[in-house]
């Protein structure tokens, strides 16, 4: 047999928020190994939210070693890495590229003024017509003018902008590059034509020469370098595919690469993704339309920004004991406090939670907007409160289904993953408050098992990406809606919808007050 007949395995890395994933998994889809090693975030003022790269390139040398190690597959064996990660991060570099300040991150909300300004500039349905989308906080355009006029002197040394992502893939491979998926999550991306859009950049007088290179996500988009190679354990010359943003490789690693199926995806934000087959938009601008990671293909998605993150903000802040009993079971906090909201019928008794700890983008694109806990009595009990957590965040994707279904999607299937996929408890919930059937899959490595499953594809083992998600991806378990339980979310649902409009100003005051108390 020829050397080339044994290079058959790839590698998928995901960058996320709380840490970074890599999986390496075989031609027809079977992990070998996998792991995941966490960084932390930092908040350097109300609502901001920023990482230092250098974090996540210390965590994936240690990831890929321990990965290579435990799989016991020779790096000579990798066919080809695929690169996932955390959207419209900004990384700033210098001429010698390195890094101008800590990279601001997707959940950041210090860009309002710019998001207006944006929209000033280039005329809310230019931009729409443009790039697909409306201007959002989290997004990467806005985050480019603060630079340039809240730290001036950063934004002139800055001579290459990356996503977090595509800073790993230049430390892997020495190459400037991002792909159409997480492109489109910049805002300065023309997401029908699939390249950057010239009109947007220089009406925002941003030189095209700060940008990478765009590439389609199944394409080889440089490969491993010396260095990195002597710092990864992997071998040097081995392929890397575009990849994609942490929402279309999840995407991928869901199999939603067909109409009909759509996820509901918790990660420390929460998502409902569907497959289109065209740029479709929502004329109301709540839900994003970006480039899938399939070529030639679009998604839709509903981005709600505290999702998992207001479970492990009640983990942090309130659950103390729990952690305490998990850690004597070797078992993980979040089940024993899901146990602990399972006594608890469902409605919370009242306690409806609305998730907003870092604002919002869908349905409600407010980054004054913040988490409320309404109708507690004195009969709550910390278990309500998790429960109410749980349908709270539930409630927030349905926000999104909803928005869906108006905008004529078909939704035939829900694939739930993340934490609301592994959760008994919690795909209950999704079920009876979407009052539609929900399903999970063979794997929950949704973004690092997509990204794989790319490189799988951009190097030859499968010859398409929906072929490839139909050979490794099997249904493996199915929650069905309990009727009363549907009546009952169906009532708390219209109250949840009628909090956030009450209270809509009173956010906006709240915003005011704190930063009156602070200037003095
Ligand atoms: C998508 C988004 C988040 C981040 C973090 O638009 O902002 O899902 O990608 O996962």
């Amino acid at each position: 047999m020829g050397s080339e007949m044994c290079i058959r395995d790839s590698i998928g890395i995901d960058i996320g928020t709380t840490g970074i994933k890599s999986i390496i998994i075989d031609p027809k889809g079977n992990c070998l190994a996998k792991n995941s090693v966490s960084y932390n975030l930092t908040t350097p003022k109300p609502g901001w939210a920023e990482q230092n790269p250098e974090d996540w390139w210390q965590a994936l040398k240690s990831s890929i070693k321990k990965l290579i190690e435990d799989s016991g597959v020779k790096s000579s064996d990798v066919k080809g890495i695929g690169l996932s990660g955390q959207m419209h991060g900004s990384v700033f570099l210098d001429k010698n590229y390195h890094l101008v300040r800590p990279a601001i991150l997707w959940c950041d909300q210090r860009t309002y003024r710019e998001c207006e300004e944006i929209t000033t500039i280039i005329g809310k349905d230019n931009l729409i017509k443009n790039t697909c989308n409306p201007a959002l906080t989290g997004f990467t355009a806005p985050k480019i003018l603060w630079l340039k006029k809240n730290e001036p002197e950063n934004f002139e040394k800055t001579k290459k902008i990356l996503l977090p992502k595509d800073y790993i893939r230049f430390k892997l491979t020495g190459e400037f590059a991002t792909e159409v998926s997480d492109a489109s999550g910049t805002l300065l991306f023309d997401v029908r034509k699939r390249k950057w859009s010239d009109f947007v950049l220089s009406n925002l007088n941003i030189d095209k020469s700060l940008l990478p290179e765009c590439y389609e996500s199944i394409e080889v988009s440089g490969k491993i370098s010396r260095i990195a190679a002597e710092q990864t354990g992997l071998k040097e010359g081995t392929p890397v595919v575009g990849g994609g943003g942490d929402q279309a490789a999840g995407g991928v690693g869901n199999g939603i690469v067909k109409e009909g199926i759509v996820s509901s995806v918790i990660g420390t934000s929460g998502v409902i993704f569907a497959f289109s087959e065209k740029p479709e938009i929502d004329p109301e601008g709540r839900l994003h339309t970006f480039c899938h990671a399939v070529p030639e293909k679009w998604f839709m998605m509903g981005v709600m920004l505290s999702a998992g993150g207001s479970f492990r903000w009640l983990r942090d802040t309130l659950c103390e004991k729990e952690i305490e009993i998990a850690n004597k079971k070797c078992a993980d906090p979040y089940d024993i406090m899901t146990e602990e909201a399972s006594s608890i019928e469902p409605g919370s008794e009242g306690l409806i939670f609305l998730p907003y700890l870092s604002g919002e983008r869908t349905p409600y694109p407010d980054p004054y907007a913040r988490g409320v806990f309404f109708g507690l009595s004195l009969r709550h009990t910390k278990a309500h409160l998790i429960r109410a957590v749980l349908e709270g965040v539930t409630f927030g994707l349905k926000d999104s289904l909803e928005i869906m279904k108006k905008n004529n999607i078909v939704i035939k299937q829900i694939r739930a993953s993340g934490g609301g996929g592994k959760s008994s408890l919690w795909r209950q919930i999704q079920a009876d408050a979407f009052n539609s059937s929900v399903v999970t899959i063979n794997n929950d490595e949704g973004p690092a098992f997509g990204a794989a499953l790319l490189a799988s594809v951009g190097t030859g083992n499968f010859s398409s990406v929906p072929e490839a998600c139909k050979e490794t991806i099997k249904i493996t378990s199915e929650t069905i809606p309990i009727k009363e339980n549907v009546e009952i979310y169906d009532k708390y649902y219209k109250l949840y919808r009628s909090l956030y409009p009450a209270l809509k100003s009173k956010f906006k005051n709240l915003s005011t007050e704190l930063d009156e108390s602070k200037t003095g």
